[in-house]
Formats: structure tokens, C-alpha cells, sequence
């Protein structure tokens, strides 16, 4: 399977699909995963507040035991939450131990939370730890404009990676824009719109078109615009069909018509969260 690398700005190959493991819990986890990297993915997304780097962490390392991949391979991605700001440090070696790993490819601060008023003492603790060695890449979700250009300039940090609710229903081209122009990767979380997008009459017949599933062309909409998808699935079929999106084209129209389908976000707002 030949999945695409996007480079990071700071140097790092990132494979351009990843598989999500949010609600992905208990008994779902560890064999979704396993499958996953035994199909061929090898970005692997989780997040402590996901409940299941342990999981994650163990399907890991079994997949390189069982040669399925090696570790070099594989980028391994978690997520510091809104709770534990005030020290990074911390927060990133119970994830790693949780996890069992020696090292993680890409640690994100998971929210802004502006209303703590301190991602920027976080993302400083998180550039920290990187200077270490156990973690590769930094970066942020959720951030919007302003918390992105105001972390810029007080911590003198780029974040690697912007990860954001983002599918044809909520595209963010403004964000992307801006994404873009500071040299940050935007990566897509709910890259399906978890689901609701599947069946609108557009998607369903240019999949037709393609002779690919609905799943398939939207997260094709997202590897040509220069995205990173993270798709979830815990049905082996499902994950195989995520990854088999590199054989077929959009067209320039067709894009622009999933683009169109433009229906809102489906989780909380960035400024807002948490209340
Ligand atoms: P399931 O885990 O039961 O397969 P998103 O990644 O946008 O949040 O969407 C995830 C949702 O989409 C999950 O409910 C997942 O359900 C479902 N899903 C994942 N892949 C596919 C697919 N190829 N076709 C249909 N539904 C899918």
C-alpha cells in the first residue's frame, strides 16, 4: 500500500492517512488497530483523553513483534488534554508510558481552551520535551486564527500540524489558507463528518462514477487538497476500504461539488470549548 508522505516543517515524513482511534474503546481497540497496521497504515492517531493509549500502545508493539511493521515505519500521534496544560511535561510521560513506547512521532496540544489562558505556557512545555528527543514533532488541534498567530508569535514555535474538524459538510478554507501560509499541515478529525456526508445524492453518485464507496471519494476530496485524513473505523471492511483511496482521481468539479455540501461543524467550537 502506498499511502503518500507530506513533509512537516520541521523536516518530518508524516504518511498523509492516518487512522483515528477516537471512540475506538475496550475490546474495539486493539484488534482495529492490529488490523489497521497489518493492512498498511501506519500513522496511528489516539489522544489521552481517548482512554485507549494502552490499547493503542499494545497493538503497537504486537504489530512490530508479528513483523507487521517496524517502528520506524510507523508514526504514533497523542494528544495533551485540557486538564493537564499546566504541565506538559507530565502529561507526556504518562502518555508514553501508557502507550509503552520510547518515543512518539507527533505530541498536539488537543484543545486552546482559551478561556485557561495557558496553551501558550503548554506549547513551550511541549517544544521543551521535543529538545529531549522522546517526541519528534509538535504541534495543535482546534486552533483557530487568532490562538494560532498569538502561539506563533509568543512562543517563536510553528506548529507542525493544525488537526481540525474538517469534511465537505465544515471545509475551514480560511483556516486551511492560513494553515498553509504559516507552513503548518492541516490535518482533518471527522474527516467523514462521522458518517452523515455518506449519503448525500453527490457523494453517492460520483462514488458511482468512480466505482468507489462514498467513504472512498470523500476522503479522496481530502488527499487532493493536500489534507491529512483520519479516518476511524472498528469494521475490518471498513478500514481496508479507508486506505484503498490511491488508485483514482477527482476532478477539479468534483471537489468543488463536495465542497458545496457545506452544512456547519458538527463538534463544539474551538473559542467556546470548554464552557
Ligand atoms: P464504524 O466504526 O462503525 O465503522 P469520522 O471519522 O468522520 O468521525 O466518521 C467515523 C464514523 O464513520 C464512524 O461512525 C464509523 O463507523 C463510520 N465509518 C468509517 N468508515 C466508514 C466507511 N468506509 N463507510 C461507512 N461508514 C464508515
Amino acid at each position: 500500500m502506498n499511502i503518500p508522505s507530506i513533509t512537516l516543517n520541521d523536516g518530518t515524513p508524516m504518511p498523509q492517512l492516518g487512522f483515528g482511534t477516537w471512540q475506538l474503546v475496550d475490546e474495539q481497540c486493539y484488534p482495529a488497530v492490529r488490523k489497521a497496521i497489518e493492512l498498511g497504515y501506519r500513522h496511528i492517531d489516539t489522544a489521552a483523553i481517548y482512554g485507549n493509549e494502552e490499547e493503542v500502545g499494545r497493538a503497537v508493539r504486537d504489530a512490530i513483534a508479528a513483523g507487521d511493521a517496524t517502528r520506524d515505519e510507523l508514526f504514533i500521534v497523542t494528544k495533551l488534554w485540557n486538564n493537564q496544560h499546566h504541565e506538559p511535561e507530565v502529561a507526556f510521560q504518562q502518555s508514553l508510558a501508557r502507550l509503552g513506547l520510547d518515543y512518539i512521532d507527533l505530541y498536539l496540544l488537543h484543545w486552546p481552551c482559551p478561556k485557561q489562558q495557558q496553551y501558550i505556557s503548554a506549547f513551550e512545555g511541549m517544544a521543551h520535551i521535543q529538545g529531549l528527543g522522546t517526541v519528534q514533532s509538535i504541534g495543535v488541534c482546534n486552533f483557530y486564527p487568532a490562538a494560532l498567530i498569538e502561539l506563533i508569535e509568543k512562543t517563536g514555535v510553528v506548529p507542525a500540524v493544525n488537526q481540525i474538524e474538517l469534511h465537505p459538510g465544515f471545509p475551514q478554507f480560511e483556516l486551511q489558507k492560513l494553515d498553509k501560509e504559516l507552513g503548518i499541515i492541516t490535518e482533518s478529525w471527522s474527516p467523514l463528518g462521522q458518517g452523515k456526508i455518506l449519503a448525500e445524492p453527490t457523494t453517492v453518485r460520483i462514488a458511482q462514477v468512480h466505482g468507489k464507496t462514498p467513504a472512498q471519494v470523500i476522503l479522496r476530496w481530502h488527499i487532493q487538497q493536500g489534507l491529512v485524513p483520519l479516518p476511524k473505523s472498528a469494521h475490518n471492511d471498513r478500514i481496508a476500504e479507508n486506505l484503498n483511496i490511491f488508485d483514482f482521481q477527482l476532478t477539479e468539479a468534483e471537489i468543488a461539488e463536495l465542497s458545496a455540501l457545506d452544512s456547519g461543524r458538527i463538534g463544539p467550537d474551538p473559542m467556546e470549548f470548554p464552557e
